[in-house]
């Protein structure tokens, strides 16, 4: 251990509970003994091991340990994972808001030029300088309510100028650190003013899909996911078929937006692809259901869209009785304007049934699983990265409890052994 680069921290709670991922769907609560635990974390920000504090101080010499974290009367948790964000944009929609208050559906104010039309022409008027410094800070507020993994995509573009513009922007977060990102292709969000639904499929297939290809087999630019808005009104099942089996070809996660307004078979179409994951569905059937179910496609559920849409919400109880795997996502956009995952856990368990543990498992592994991180995030074993919340709260379950009070709550937030905040 001492041998290794960076640094080596130790965290050690006392006579509280931490949380220990086993595997998918089996995420085993502790009670501490009055010796507490302690989690070892090693000097490239890998848990080198997680032990009552007894075992661990018996087992490693403390003059070995660079930085002591005491986290006494502390709960641990696993590193939240926001696995479906819209981080990067210019402008807000806080006028939208009070129209959709009054009356507007999400779809009419899309119909109208708005919605994603009024962010994109934002957005592209924005330079990567202004783009990047309001990511920063976004995922500085995201850090702050304890999400170490985040899916971040585009789609603001809508073109390949644009699009490669956020992408590298996304690029450039993931760079610097302090959280880690998992990064999707989202240029077929919206169908751009001045083309039919056909033509910007087939500009995302033959154009932008082959472009960004290259830039990554150059190292510009990292790429895990792609993402069609699959949508009445928007790409039809077949054209979102071929843009997700495009990104498929070249290596990318298919990981997309299905059955949210309208029923049009995307969770069937999706398990057919294997996709890794489908946002939304809301709008899911019986047999789409099973078909995730077979497929193991994570199911992302976002309970800050059909809460800010009013939208009747996607049927959670009836996936997690089939056996699908449900994860949670902020959908932080300027539509749902969320970037807490605590709260997005409090509105999952009231608005969509789930219990505090299963609302947990869904923030933490199995949305790392969302994103094809689940052997490496998600919860606190070893040889996992070393990315905590450290909760200062009688149970941890407090922070789904005491809603839009996770800033109070959260003491800490370490990042592969590094306090990212405090
Ligand atoms: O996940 N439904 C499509 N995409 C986003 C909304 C993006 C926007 O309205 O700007 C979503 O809710
Ligand atoms: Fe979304």
């Amino acid at each position: 251990l001492v041998e290794r680069a960076h640094q080596i921290v130790q965290i050690s709670n006392t006579g509280q509970r931490f949380l220990k991922g086993k595997e998918l769907n089996d995420l085993v609560v502790l009670q501490g003994d009055k010796g507490g635990y302690s989690i070892l974390v090693d000097r490239d920000g890998f848990i080198a091991d997680v032990d009552t504090s007894k075992v661990i101080s018996a087992k490693y010499d403390i003059c070995d340990v660079d930085v002591v974290i005491d986290a006494t009367g502390q709960c641990i948790l696993p590193g939240f994972v926001d696995a479906h964000t819209h981080p990067v944009w210019a402008g807000d929609r806080v006028h939208e808001f009070a129209m959709k208050l009054a009356g507007a559906t999400y779809m009419d104010i899309h119909k109208m030029g708005g919605g994603i039309h009024f962010t994109v022409s934002q957005t592209r008027q924005a330079d990567e300088e202004e783009l990047f410094t309001s990511l920063r800070d976004r995922l500085a507020q995201m850090v702050q309510s304890g999400t170490t993994l985040v899916e971040c995509k585009s789609g603001y573009g809508l073109d390949l100028e644009n699009e490669v513009k956020m992408l590298k922007v996304i690029e450039r977060a993931r760079k610097e650190g302090g959280v880690d990102i998992s990064s999707t292709y989202c240029g077929a969000h919206a169908v751009p003013a001045g083309k039919t639904a056909q033509e910007a499929t087939d500009d995302v297939i033959r154009n932008q899909i082959p472009h960004i290809r290259r830039l990554v087999e150059a190292g510009e630019l990292q790429v895990d996911n792609i993402d069609v808005f699959c949508e009445l009104g928007v790409f039809d099942l077949n054209q979102s078929r071929d843009i997700l089996k495009a990104g498929k070809d070249v290596g990318l996660q298919i990981n997309f937006h299905g059955e949210e307004l309208h029923r049009l078979n995307s969770a069937e179409m999706g398990a057919e692809l294997q996709a890794h994951a489908i946002s939304h569905l809301e709008e899911i059937s019986e047999s789409g259901i099973e078909a995730m179910a077979s497929s193991g496609s994570v199911a992302v559920v976002l309970p800050t869209t059909a809460y800010t849409l009013r939208l009747k919400p996607p049927p959670v109880r009836a996936m997690i009785e089939s056996g699908v795997t449900v994860a949670l996502g902020s959908d932080y956009n300027p539509n749902a304007h969320c970037l807490a995952m605590p709260l997005v856990m409090n509105l999952a368990c009231v608005t969509m049934k789930m219990s505090m543990t299963e609302a947990l498992v869904a923030a933490t592994l199995n949305a790392a699983h969302a994103l094809g991180k689940s052997e490496s995030h998600g919860s606190l074993e070893v040889g996992k990265v070393g990315n905590m919340v450290l909760v200062a709260a009688p149970s941890w379950e407090h922070l789904i409890y005491q809603m839009g009070s996770h800033n109070n709550l959260i003491w800490r937030v370490v990042w592969r052994g590094q306090t990212v905040y405090h």
